[in-house]
């Protein structure tokens, strides 16, 4: 099926990329919420990207499709031309689009060369959905 060819893995991650991946989703304030499986499941429908700096990768009060996890390098956070924060390796972020179905509620841009492992939405969707449906078979 579409959903379940969306759930193979596009490359295989090395296991030092899988545990900062997993890490950055488990530190995350909402992210962590959810079960520890799904975000097992997330890690390994990841691919990678790579940003030249200066590039957006997220631009404010656009619709966002992508739950993204810094590998390397550097980005920084700004909000209405004001700059709130850096974000280093190991750290997730654009979950709140991705969440809460809102539009992104900060730009964020590479300062560096950075490379940023991507899961689109509806690859989050299908594993949220299968595991919900697997879990229903069980009673
Ligand atoms: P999202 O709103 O989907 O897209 C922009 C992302 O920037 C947002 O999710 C968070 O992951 C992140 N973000 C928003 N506000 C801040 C902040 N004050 N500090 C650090 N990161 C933020």
């Amino acid at each position: 099926t579409a959903a379940s060819s969306r759930l193979k893995p596009r490359v295989t991650l090395s296991r030092s990329t899988k545990k900062l991946i997993n890490e950055a989703l488990m530190n995350n304030d909402f992210l962590k919420r959810l079960e520890a499986q799904h975000l097992r499941e997330m890690v390994d429908c990841m691919y990678e990207r790579v940003y030249a700096a200066e590039q957006l990768v997220i631009q404010e009060g656009e619709p966002g499709n992508f739950l993204y996890v810094l590998a390397d390098g550097l980005l920084e956070v700004i909000q209405n031309a004001k700059l709130l924060g850096q974000m280093r390796p190991g750290t997730a972020f654009g979950e709140l689009a991705i969440l809460y179905n809102c539009r992104r509620t900060a730009t964020v841009k590479a300062v560096t060369q950075s490379v940023i492992w991507a899961l689109d939405r509806q690859t989050f969707q299908s594993i949220m959905m299968r595991s919900t449906q697997a879990r229903q078979e069980e009673y």
